[in-house]
């Protein structure tokens, strides 16, 4: 099969090493990565910060249908837009980290956010990380991974990145954060986060980014 028409969906909880490992995907096939949850942190970003209250699904959607949300390639992997602003870092900050379950979890939210994410895929071939790619984005894609590891993992895993960014954070405060948006996430109505039958399951926890890479290489080898 060739590069350009590949649709790679890779879906997953929080800190199970997605992004990173999409990313690495993305650039070695030459495919477009699309961070869907970077569309909805920027939504929760863009509510915040004009007071639109987050439980409000009607006034989420009117903000949404304004929202212009865009990715270019940087030299670490992906900036994002809000119409034209360059809201990289504001969006994976606390505020919108905690709060951006409550607005993904919004079902008229979602159809929207579904229907840009298939249009991005509708010409391209894709590396699209979330929750919900492979069981509703694109129900059709060629492959289909589904990244997991244990809560402690992906604690410490967040918490050598704060580290290394000079933020201060708390292990265990990390470990109840990740807990309680793995429930919010897999428990809502909505799309909930959900492997899909003809996903590949790979347990990260005690792999390393080129282990995982290598091992989704090999799976695209055999599509
Ligand atoms: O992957 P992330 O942490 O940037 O995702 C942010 C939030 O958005 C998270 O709470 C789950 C939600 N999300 C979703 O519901 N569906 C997606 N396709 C991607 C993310």
């Amino acid at each position: 099969m060739k590069n350009e028409t590949l649709t790679i969906a890779i879906d997953g909880p929080a800190s199970s090493g997605k992004s990173t490992v999409a990313k690495r995907i993305a650039s070695e096939l030459d495919l477009i990565y699309v961070d869907t949850g970077a569309m909805y942190r920027a939504l929760t970003f863009q509510a915040l910060e004009s007071n639109v209250n987050i439980k409000d699904q009607k006034a989420l959607v009117d903000l949404l249908e304004k929202t212009d949300v865009t990715f270019e390639p940087n030299e670490k992997g992906q900036s994002v837009f809000l119409n034209g602003r360059d809201i990289t870092y504001d969006i994976r900050d606390n505020n919108v980290t905690n709060t951006v379950s409550v607005v993904a979890a919004h079902p008229e939210v979602r159809v929207l956010m579904v229907k840009r994410q298939q249009d991005m895929a509708s010409n391209n071939g894709v590396v699209m990380d979330g929750r919900d790619i492979g069981t509703v984005v694109l129900p059709d894609a060629d492959l289909k991974i589904f990244l997991v590891a244990s809560v402690k993992e992906r604690a410490e895993r967040r918490h050598k990145e704060n580290k290394e960014k000079g933020i201060f954070s708390d292990i265990d405060q990390l470990k109840k954060d990740i807990a309680e948006r793995d429930y919010k996430d897999s428990t809502r109505d909505s799309s909930p986060l959900k492997q899909a039958e003809d996903a590949f399951r790979i347990d990260t926890t005690k792999l390393s980014i080129d282990d995982v890479v290598n091992e989704i290489k090999k799976l695209i080898q055999k599509i």
